[in-house]
């Protein structure tokens, strides 16, 4: 080894021993004739100083050539910095390195960008992102996601789980998002899919009898990028025969407490919260509700359905609620703090926002004229209001009421600063429907995939969906109101992972196909393999898939899942770095029969 010890690691302790270092010359300082030089190696960063009066002339003559970057060997000896010249906010701050050798074993250009600030542009950095992840904050987030996952494998290992690698050159399945195609040489027109996700491989291997499978698994997904969205990303990805889906609640409970207590030493209190999916829209009007903090959304339409405001009254004849929250302490916000809220709520669809700005005496609002002294009485106190308090009214659809007025909550709270780091509030959504209709095709889709199964309480309204009499997408329908076996984990307003308990037996599957017109043919053109399989002896079986970069993102406390992968692409899915996706040769082309028609 050239080194001795790590930059990181020299404390007092070492103070007197003789070190050998290796790194980068992070920050180079020349104070009248001494030289400092900050080494920074994977594991921190040490301070080595090269005083003429102490070290020998060549020593540092070469010192001082010392460039931003370059590559070093140190030799010296430790020793107790000056009183007075400690840098507390260092490891190493107590002590330096007197450097007595120095050698550059390479040279850097000029830095396109500081490493010392975190506020370089994000696409210099993606270009060179081998100097961005030399920086620390890169580096402890790189560390982090490693401890994390090995973390995850070995609770897994101790749990009996097996990991299983599943193909990354699959098979076209037009379910759920739009997939990546890879051309096949040997058969010409044909192709390959990168997988959206392991779920039919992990299913397949449950009729395989392997009973509990694992994978830390990446995914490909032709979505357009968002903050908290990757074109491939990592899910840790889980299957299970014979259990039920409390097995699976507390499995995961459990792995996730083992991880954040063994990568990051974070304690998580278990069992997490549970909330159905309609009390989450209800409430908090997502289904991913953020729960650190509360500012619930209310029903008022009962107290206002005959109030002389002609908006509030009218959707409540029409079948429509008026929902309020409570942005508790808001009552100062500026006009124009007022109308950025009413342009997130429009952007919602909402066709306006009411508010009652609520005084120690009086209160201030364009809608309250409307509202009789004891109208006003009933909504204060349904939505606890007191004296500096804004009250938000959206009247509409229910859902899209409540749907505006979550995404104000969110809006507030960031606002408020209310979404506090180091508050780690999980739970677990349940119970969302298993159909959507679909407008535009005319019939109900699955909302997860066509293998989820129904609450087996709901079952029945599976069979009674194809005989009812009212019109299919009616809310009444009973289609319309099947309950999926799935769930969702969410975290401080991000949604984690998901899963559900599948279906395994036939009558039950036919069922579906039939209740999202999907006949049988074409259910086998699709996923014939795995309806064949399911004829031998599939055992009930059920999963979840976390994913990953979301997971490491929150403990990392950042927004963009980007900082947390190594080599990441753009909002637009390019890659700052190599310049992918490229033009390919006429060659390969050629041999992938592959005949280019671009129109602009
Ligand atoms: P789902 O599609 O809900 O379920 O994905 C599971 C979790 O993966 C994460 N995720 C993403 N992360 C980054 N970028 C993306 N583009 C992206 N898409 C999803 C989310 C999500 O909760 N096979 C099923 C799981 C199952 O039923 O077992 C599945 O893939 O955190
Ligand atoms: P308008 O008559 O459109 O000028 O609206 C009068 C007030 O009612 C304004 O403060 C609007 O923002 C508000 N408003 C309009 N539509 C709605 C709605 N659907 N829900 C809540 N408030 C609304």
């Amino acid at each position: 080894m050239m080194r001795t010890h790590w930059c990181g690691e020299l404390r007092p302790q070492h103070i007197g021993q003789k070190v050998r270092l290796c790194g980068w010359a992070s920050k180079i300082r020349d104070h009248g004739g001494v030289i400092f030089i900050d080494l920074r190696d994977r594991s921190g960063i040490v301070q080595t100083v090269f005083d003429p009066s102490a070290c020998l002339r060549e020593v540092h003559k070469l010192a001082s050539e010392v460039g931003s970057e370059y590559v070093l060997l140190v030799e010296g000896e430790v020793v107790r910095r000056p009183p007075g010249t400690e840098n507390p906010k260092l490891p190493t701050g107590e002590i330096e390195v007197r450097g007595e050798r120095i050698e550059v074993l390479n040279e850097s250009k000029p830095l396109p960008f500081p490493l010392t600030s975190d506020d370089a542009d994000e696409m210099v950095r993606l270009k060179h992102r081998y100097l961005d992840l030399r920086r620390q904050r890169m580096q402890r987030i790189l560390e982090l996601r490693y401890k994390f996952t090995k973390a995850i494998r070995d609770f897994m290992d101790a749990e009996g789980f097996w990991e299983i690698e599943t193909p990354i050159l699959w098979k076209h399945t037009p379910e759920g998002a739009r997939e990546f195609i890879v051309p096949s040489r040997l058969h010409p027109g044909k192709f390959y899919v990168l997988p959206q996700s392991p779920q039919l491989c992990k299913q397949l291997l449950m009729v395989a009898g392997v009973e509990r499978y694992f994978q830390i698994a990446r995914c490909f997904r032709d979505e357009d990028p968002r903050a908290d969205r990757q074109l491939e990303f990592t899910q840790v990805d889980i299957e299970m025969s014979f259990i039920t889906r409390e097995d699976i609640f507390d499995l995961v409970e459990r792995m996730l407490a083992y991880a954040f207590e063994h990568a990051v030493g974070i304690k998580v209190e278990t069992p997490f919260a549970r909330m159905s999916y309609s009390d989450a829209m209800e409430r908090y009007g997502t289904d991913k509700p953020d729960l650190r903090f509360g500012m619930e959304i209310a029903d008022i339409t009962d107290i206002v359905a005959n109030s002389s405001f002609q908006i509030f009254s009218q959707v409540a004849s029409v079948g429509g609620k008026v929902k309020a929250l409570n942005a508790v302490g808001c009552a100062s916000f500026s006009r124009k703090d007022v109308s950025e809220l009413t342009d997130i709520a429009k952007r919602a669809g909402a066709k306006g926002l009411a508010t009652i700005s609520v005084g120690e005496s009086e209160i201030h609002s364009h809608v309250a004229k409307f509202l009789s002294d004891g109208e006003l009485e009933a909504i204060f106190e349904r939505l606890k209001a007191t004296a500096g308090d804004l009250i938000l009214i959206v009247a509409d659809k229910g859902w899209l009421a409540c749907t505006a007025l979550g995404l104000l909550r969110n809006h507030i709270a960031a606002k408020l600063n209310l979404k506090r780091y180091g508050d780690w509030k999980f739970v677990w959504v349940v119970d969302f429907p298993l159909l959507q209709w679909d407008e535009e095709e005319g019939r109900y889709t699955p909302v997860h995939h066509p293998f989820t199964s129904p609450l087996p309480e709901d079952e029945c309204l599976l069979i009674e969906g194809a005989n009812s009499a009212l019109p299919k997408g009616h809310p009444e329908h009973p289609l319309s109101k099947v309950r999926a076996n799935a769930y969702d984990i969410v975290l401080n307003g991000y949604e984690i992972g998901g899963g559900s308990i599948r279906i395994h037996k036939r009558q039950l599957q036919e069922a579906l196909f039939k209740a999202i017109d999907l006949p049988m043919e074409e259910a086998h053109q699709k996923f014939g393999f795995l309806l064949e399989a399911f004829e031998y002896g599939a055992p009930p079986h059920g999963g979840i898939a976390l994913g990953l970069d979301r997971i490491i993102a929150i403990i990392a406390d950042t927004e963009n899942i980007r900082e947390v992968i190594a080599f990441p692409k753009t909002s637009t899915g390019y890659d700052p770095m190599t310049g992918s996706p490229t033009p390919v040769s006429e060659q390969l082309l050629r041999d992938t029969h592959i005949r280019l028609s671009l129109e602009d």
